[in-house]
Order: C-alpha cells, then structure tokens, then sequence
C-alpha cells in the first residue's frame, strides 16, 4: 500500500512540478562558447593562420565548441562564390543564441584596437541579454592592447627574427595601419623594438609611418639588406601584393630601386605560436570573467 503512495505522489506531486521546472522563468543549464572573429582572407595560404589559432584554442579549451567570424563584407562574399560560406559576428552570435549558448567569450583576433575592434565591440555587446539569448559576452583583446601586451609582442618579434640575419641587416615590419587614433601602437612598437634592437622598423599600408619614412630611417642608418616580413595576422592580399610584389609600389620594389636588398618572409603573426600565445592569454583573461 505503502509503495502506491510513494507512486501516486511521484505523479501528483513531483513529476508537475519537473515539468514546471524546465518552462518559463526558470533558470537555464550553462552552456560556454568561444567566438574566434578575424578581418578574414580569401588567400588560401592564409588559412594556415586561421587554422593555427583554431588549434592552440581547441587545445586550450577542449571541451568548450569553438566558432568563428570574419568581419570583412568583401572577403565574406568573395568566399561565398567559392562555396565556402563565414558569418559576420552577427549572424554568428545569432547563430549561438539561438543553438542555447547562455555564456560567450567573444576573441578578436586583430592586431591592434582599432575600427574593426571597435564595431566587434557594439555588435557584441548588442547581443548581450537578450530574452532567451545569451546571458553573458566577455570580449578578449587584440594581440596589441597594454603595456604587458607591448613587452610580449616586442620578446616574440625579437624571438621570430630569420636566424641567418647578420649584423648590419634590418628588419622591416608591415603593419595594416589605420586613421583611428589606435595608429600609434604601431609607433609604440617600434620604439619598443629599438630599445632591444635598433634594426627593426615598423612602417604601415594605410597609416603613418609609411614606407617613405621607413626608406628615409634606413638611409639615415645606411642600410643595405632588410627582411620583410608582414607585421598582420595572416600574409594575405596586403603581405603579397603590398609588401612583395613585382608592382613598382610595392615596398620590396621601392627599396631595391633604392639599393637595398630584400629577402621576404611571408609568414602572418598566427603562423607564430609565441604571438598566438598571446591571443590565447586575452582569452583566458575573457573566459575568468565568468567566474
Ligand atoms: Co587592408
């Protein structure tokens, strides 16, 4: 008699009140993501970047799902009519939202804070608390965002230098550049640089300083023999083209027309597991906020 109490109870009592448990109001199960989110690249010798970092994070976090974005409209739809097919950091988080991610350390994988980290920065936020959404977004920085970060990045490039380099030869950096006020990393940098090195150079595409500056600090020094090599995550459309390439205005091409000698190193900081290091601690630093 006893036992079809306890079942009669189970079914009255119990069981509701379950039911109720999983319905409105209530709170929901933890569920953590990661949001990997780069500029992009349709250079298929790029991936290399994306699919190291990919890696080192899976490797980091193994048991938190990995997704990624790239915030570039143009290199997204260019990917597109390939067949390969990225979200934007929007669709990307709409996407978690809706798969019941409660918890996402969204990680940018940009150089320096800049427009693009700026925008990652309101669209992130944008999705936060959402009914039913995603309960909490943290955001780790670009690879160039304190002082520690300054010191980190100076050890690595130091550390990444061609080891034939001889005494006398520089080392020439090609930073994107930018007209946000961020731009001045890039200087910062080189000042950083040259305290433990003063062969190495940091110029930028689109900002200042720009390959003019840098030629006119290589003659100062008389200078011979540079490395190039892209100071951007991945050596894409700007590493190639920009930097090496056979055009009259690219900058290996204006330095040889000047009479230095260029060897190329066309390698993006992600190919570069002390600088993914990097990127990997402002993760960790974003994943201890939702402690
Ligand atoms: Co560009």
């Amino acid at each position: 008699m006893k036992k079809y109490f306890v079942v009669f109870c189970l079914i009255f009592f119990f069981l509701p009140s379950m039911a109720i448990a999983a319905g409105h109001g209530q709170p929901r199960s933890v569920k953590q993501g990661i949001l990997l989110v780069a500029f992009g690249s349709s250079f298929p010798q790029a991936q290399v970047s994306f699919e190291n970092i990919d890696a080192r994070v899976k490797k980091q976090f193994p048991d938190i799902p990995v997704h990624w974005a790239y915030t570039s409209h143009v290199i997204r739809k260019k990917l597109a009519s390939q067949g390969k097919h990225l979200d934007s950091v929007a669709t990307a988080l709409a996407k978690m939202m809706d798969q019941g991610f409660t918890r996402v350390a969204v990680q940018s994988l940009h150089t320096i804070r800049g427009e693009e980290f700026d925008d990652l920065v309101h669209t992130a936020n944008a999705f936060e608390g959402m009914p039913d959404g995603i309960e909490k977004i943290v955001i780790g920085s670009p690879l160039l965002s304190s002082p520690q970060d300054m010191e980190a990045v100076t050890r690595a490039i130091i550390q990444n230098i061609p080891a034939k380099r001889k005494k006398g030869e520089a080392l020439v950096l090609m930073g994107h550049g930018t007209p946000h006020p961020s731009n001045a990393f890039y200087t910062a940098l080189m000042f950083s640089l040259q305290r433990k090195d003063p062969g190495i150079f940091i110029g930028t595409v689109e900002g200042a300083p720009g390959i003019e500056d840098i030629t006119a600090m290589l003659r100062e020094k008389n200078i011979k023999k540079v490395y190039l090599m892209p100071f951007m995550s991945v050596a894409g459309d700007h590493a190639r083209n920009d930097l090496a390439g056979e055009d009259p205005d690219s900058w290996k091409s204006i330095l040889e027309h000047q009479g230095v000698h260029c060897e190329v190193v066309l390698k993006g900081t992600a190919e570069y597991d002390n600088m993914i290091d990097i990127w990997v601690n402002h993760l960790k630093d974003a994943m201890a906020q939702f402690k």
